[in-house]
């Protein structure tokens, strides 16, 4: 089994380029099967997720290839309108595949998206989406079976689901006729996909903001297009340096889109600067703890950014309160955190992280995708050895997370060995 060893301690100095954005490039890929035509796709990270949603796409009938990290897919002739069940429960945003594959097909069949270790995630807003556009949809037997033509509808999510917002775009692009989707979601990877479906010809106005217009029904033909780089892949190098101690630049990234977390960097003592593509950190020795870091849908604090910067924040003198809006169980990073030393107590959706004076390297799993990198990030400021495993969560999110926190100038080594937790 894959682990990761960790020499930790010492000062990072160094630079690393950001990959492609999971969040982004997952809806897209989705999204070139409504496209008659071949789409190429740029900047699409090697990671597991990606591949189980070319595994889908190919399932359904399309051309997949891919070349370093262009990935072209052609959908011209689709044979089918179901996702196994098998690769359902690989990753919860299989889900977004149901809008695109009722537009394109008229019918979809999908059984319930991967469980999930961030606690219950429900799909309600996805399905009450699709019904407002005209879609039936049953429940047999666990399956979901869905039919019905698409229309234009007025889509108002009860709360801006991200997944839910991208299904509701990707069936709208399909249906005949205006969708408004109200309370969308605004993260960075809406505007993404957005840009990605106009390039194919669809006309969607608005991604960003709380309200997108979409005219759909219009044919789409195929495109080219480049994903977004990962603002959450940035936080996670970010808070290594912060964590470590040093200076390191970012670079690839678009700082506006991860600008709430920069500013807790900062508050805790790190000087920040950013450029249009790069963003350079320096850290002090100690940092020091900030004022609560509550976590929001998009431009808020972002949930996926919560561990990462939490594990920064265990060596830092005082406290930080933490308070978790977005999901149930985001907190099964701390148990492995005390492990290494670190001193924070759980009361529900609030974590309070007393800063200790020194974390030390210990063997510790990965918990979930992020929960996982925060550890590597405690692993580079914590002294001795930490040995990381459980990396499956890691590598749907990460490409090479070894590497990349090695062009920062930490010393950390993937290897295989042993392993059977903790
Ligand atoms: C996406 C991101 C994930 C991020 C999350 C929140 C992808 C592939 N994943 O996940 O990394 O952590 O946004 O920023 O883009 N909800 C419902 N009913 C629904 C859908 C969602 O109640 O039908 C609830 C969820 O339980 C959660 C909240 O809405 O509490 C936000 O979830 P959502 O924005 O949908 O997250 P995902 O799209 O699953």
């Amino acid at each position: 089994m894959s682990i990761l060893r960790i020499e930790g301690g010492r000062p990072l100095r160094g630079s690393v380029h950001v990959q492609g954005a999971k969040n982004s490039v997952l809806p897209i890929l989705a999204g070139t099967f409504l496209a008659r035509g071949v789409c190429v796709v740029h900047n699409c990270p090697r990671l597991t997720d990606v591949e189980y949603t070319l595994s889908i796409l190919k399932h359904l009938g399309c051309r997949v290839g891919r070349e370093e990290d262009t990935v072209t897919v052609d959908a011209s002739d689709p044979v089918a309108a179901d996702v196994p069940d098998n690769l359902m429960r690989q990753m919860r945003s299989s889900v977004v595949f149901l809008g695109p594959i009722l537009g394109r097909m008229g019918r979809a069949e999908l059984s319930y998206p991967g469980g999930c270790e961030l606690g219950p995630r429900p799909i309600d807003l996805h399905l009450s989406a699709l019904r407002a556009m005209g879609a039936d949809i049953r429940e047999e037997g666990g399956r979901l079976v869905c039919g019905g033509r698409l229309t234009g509808g007025d889509v108002t999510l009860s709360l801006p689901s991200v997944g839910a917002t991208e299904n509701a775009m990707l069936a709208a692009v399909a249906a005949e006729g205006i969708t408004t989707i109200t309370n969308a979601a605004r993260e960075p990877e809406l505007v993404d996909l957005q840009a990605f479906l106009n390039t194919l010809g669809a006309d969607v106005r608005g991604a960003g903001s709380s309200v997108i217009t979409i005219r759909g029904g219009r044919p789409l033909h195929g495109g080219e297009h480049t994903v977004i780089a990962d603002r959450i892949v940035a936080c996670t190098y970010l808070s290594a340096v912060a964590a470590a101690g040093g200076e390191g630049e970012i670079t690839g990234v678009d700082w506006r889109h991860l600008s709430t977390v920069t500013a807790v960097l900062a508050e805790a003592g790190c000087g920040v600067t950013s450029s249009p593509d790069t963003i350079a950190i320096t850290a002090p020795p100690v940092l020091k703890g900030v004022r609560p870091i509550r976590t929001a849908p998009y431009p808020g604090f972002p949930t996926d950014a919560q561990a990462v910067v939490m594990a920064a924040l265990c060596k830092a003198q005082g406290a930080t309160v933490f308070s978790e809006n977005m999901f149930d169980s985001r907190y099964r990073h701390v148990d492995e955190l005390s492990r290494m030393g670190a001193d924070i107590r759980v009361e529900g959706r609030v974590a309070v992280v007393y800063g200790v004076p020194r974390l030390s390297g210990a063997r510790v799993c990965s918990t979930d995708l992020r929960g996982g990198a925060a550890l590597a990030v405690a692993g580079v400021g914590a002294e001795g050895t930490t040995l990381l495993g459980e990396l499956q969560h890691v590598d749907r999110g990460y490409a090479d997370l070894a590497a990349d926190l090695r062009a920062l100038g930490a010393d950390i080594r993937r290897e295989e060995r042993e392993w059977s937790g903790t």
